[in-house]
């Protein structure tokens, strides 16, 4: 499997172990910290971040698009994946090379060499922007791991257990960090508490992430 960070002479990233089959790889998205910026800039330009409504009716304070042969969406009548753009209609963009191959570099790096994500759903939090305590499980095989990638102000990352009452671990998650969780620990509680306010050198006032599934 061609490894990305090999291929570019770039140290490999240091790994911590958050749970049994869950890790965080330090700074791992930042050799393709460009490439990724703009390929999500020509994503948000087909398919503009929008605030979607919870199936209780709540508008989601964090800002979602998505690329991939399938996209997570959320309206009156629940969550769901989606082959098409429910505002426009049409296909969501096509993963990005760049996308794919850090999301498949970095899973194989945690344990899951056979992961091939279909679907990335693209986060934007602003200043106050959260996403209370949940699971992923909308994704039909839960053999694929998730691969989360966190670009620009930093966020707090809470990572739970099975139940939602379980113990909470708190990780700090910067800017190029990759967290992957599966296997044991792919169905654990996790969420972002609100975004403190600041200015990434990059990115400016805002969190990106993109997290990779293996959704359809
Ligand atoms: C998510 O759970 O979809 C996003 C997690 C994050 O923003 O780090
Ligand atoms: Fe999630």
């Amino acid at each position: 499997m061609l490894d990305l960070f090999e291929m570019l002479g770039t140290p490999e990233p240091s790994t911590e172990i958050m749970a049994d089959g869950a890790v965080l790889l330090r700074g791992a998205a930042l050799p393709f910290e460009a490439d990724l910026l703009s390929a999500l800039t020509e994503i948000t330009e087909q398919a503009p971040f929008r605030h979607m409504v919870t199936p209780g009716g709540f508008v989601m304070s964090v800002a979602m698009t998505n690329c991939g042969t399938a996209g997570w969406v959320t309206d009156r009548t629940g969550y769901r994946y989606d082959r098409n753009d429910p505002r426009s209609g049409r296909p969501w963009p096509v993963m990005p090379d760049c996308f794919f191959a850090l999301a498949v570099t970095t899973a194989a790096r945690a344990g899951y060499p056979d992961f091939r994500p279909d679907a990335c759903l693209i986060n934007r939090y602003e200043p106050g922007a959260r996403l209370s305590l949940h699971q992923d499980r909308n994704e039909r095989d839960f053999a694929n791991p998730i691969v989360s990638v966190s670009l620009g102000l930093p966020a707090t990352f809470q990572f739970g257990g099975l139940e939602r009452t379980d113990p909470v671990r708190r990780y700090a998650l910067r800017h190029g960090d990759v967290a992957v969780w599966g296997g044991p620990s792919r169905l654990f509680y996790h969420g972002v508490p609100e975004l403190r306010d600041g200015v990434h050198g990059t990115v400016g006032r805002m969190r990106l992430n993109l997290t990779f599934r293996g959704a359809l």
